[in-house]
């Protein structure tokens, strides 16, 4: 209990420092990335000092891009491009009053999935059958980009992801084959390798994702309500068998790992998970689980200031079943 509150502790801290003004781009935002295409815009946004003004713009692609400069308020600043065709590769320069600037290289325009769930989606490349032929591929898609949140719980909604487990890159076999549950998502990136295929434009995968874990942990406490599993008096309930800590307390991936990442644009998200719920709260689950995409749908929606559709595309596995599974299945 006392690590659980020191860690949560250490991370506001972090947070708090992370935000001291120094002139950056948020986490998620990296060299070899992908922002969101036409229609949609994509969001940027990153600290500052307060009181200045921040102005971003592209180059070496076809296209620029415009955007009216920004004020950094409260020590965040936030632009919204004007929408781009597929394609790339663009820098991105941020610059901070004409004076300091920092830069993003090799960025490409396309679409942008998020990957959730628990070990179905953390089970990774070089798990898979004929793994070495598919991590093979992965020089094959320099157009598909993945990038991984780092497992992390807190008992408040974050602004900035506390870490990151693979900033943005051009997939390898090694970080496609990085250990088992560790990186990265076989069926993340065998999805993105198939939209490639299919749409021909980049890509950009975003996997947050942890094994073992309930769909109430990765739920706002909004979208619990709907469901009466918020009870005691706003606390998230105390569910914590030894075994899996606690990210079986309710909302703490949510506040961590999703939270985070809503001011960016994204084209939609699939989830892969059920079987922690399997014995837990699972007759709530037909209420618990279209609430959470409700909820995702519209939360991602507001913070992107309209960018991200209201009902963007939620793609699952149909994956809980009435059975009650062994515990040692509950990974
Ligand atoms: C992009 O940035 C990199 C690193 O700063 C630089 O070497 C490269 O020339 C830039 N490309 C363009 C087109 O500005
Ligand atoms: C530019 O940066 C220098 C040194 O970092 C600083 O002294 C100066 O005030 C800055 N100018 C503006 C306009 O922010
Ligand atoms: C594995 O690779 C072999 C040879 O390429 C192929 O015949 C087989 O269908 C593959 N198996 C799976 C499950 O993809
Ligand atoms: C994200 O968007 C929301 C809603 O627009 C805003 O309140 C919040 O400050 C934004 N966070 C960041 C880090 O820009």
């Amino acid at each position: 209990m006392c690590l659980r509150i020191c860690l949560c502790f250490l991370t506001i801290l972090g947070s708090l420092y992370a935000s001291g003004g120094r002139f950056r781009f948020a986490s998620y935002y990296g060299d070899h990335m992908v922002l969101q295409k036409a229609p949609e815009r994509a969001v940027l946004w990153g600290y500052g000092p307060d009181d200045t003004e921040v102005t971003v713009f592209l180059s070496g692609g076809p296209f620029t891009n415009n955007a009216p400069a920004v004020s950094v308020a409260a020590g965040i600043w936030r632009v919204t491009l004007d929408p781009m065709e597929a394609g790339g590769p663009y820098n991105v320069t941020a610059v901070l009053q004409n004076n300091h600037s920092i830069t993003l290289t090799d960025v490409l325009f396309g679409d942008v999935w998020l990957c959730g769930g628990q070990s179905n989606m953390a089970f990774t490349t070089s798990q898979v059958f004929n793994a070495s032929e598919e991590l093979a591929l992965a020089s094959k898609f320099p157009q598909v980009r993945i990038f991984m949140a780092a497992l992390e719980q807190s008992y408040t909604e974050l602004t900035d992801l506390a870490g990151v487990e693979v900033p943005w890159s051009v997939p390898t076999a090694k970080l496609l084959g990085g250990g088992d549950f560790k990186h990265y998502s076989a069926v993340c990136w065998m999805f993105g390798r198939h939209l490639y295929k299919a749409l021909k434009y980049p890509i950009g995968l975003v996997t947050s994702c942890w094994g073992g874990t309930p769909v109430e942990a990765w739920s706002s406490p909004r979208a619990l309500k709907h469901c009466d599993l918020d009870r005691i008096n706003g606390f998230p309930i105390p569910y914590t068998p030894s075994m899996y800590l606690s990210v079986w307390t309710h909302s703490v991936l949510w506040n961590a790992m999703i939270h985070p990442l809503l001011n960016m644009t994204i084209k939609g998200a699939i989830w892969y998970q059920g079987e922690a719920n399997t014995d837990y709260n699972q007759k709530k689950y037909s209420c618990s689980f279209p609430s959470m995409i409700d909820d995702w749908r519209m939360a991602f929606h507001q913070s992107s200031g309209g960018q991200t559709a209201p009902d963007f595309p939620f793609g699952f596995v149909q994956d809980l079943s009435p059975r009650t599974m062994p515990q040692d299945y509950l990974a």
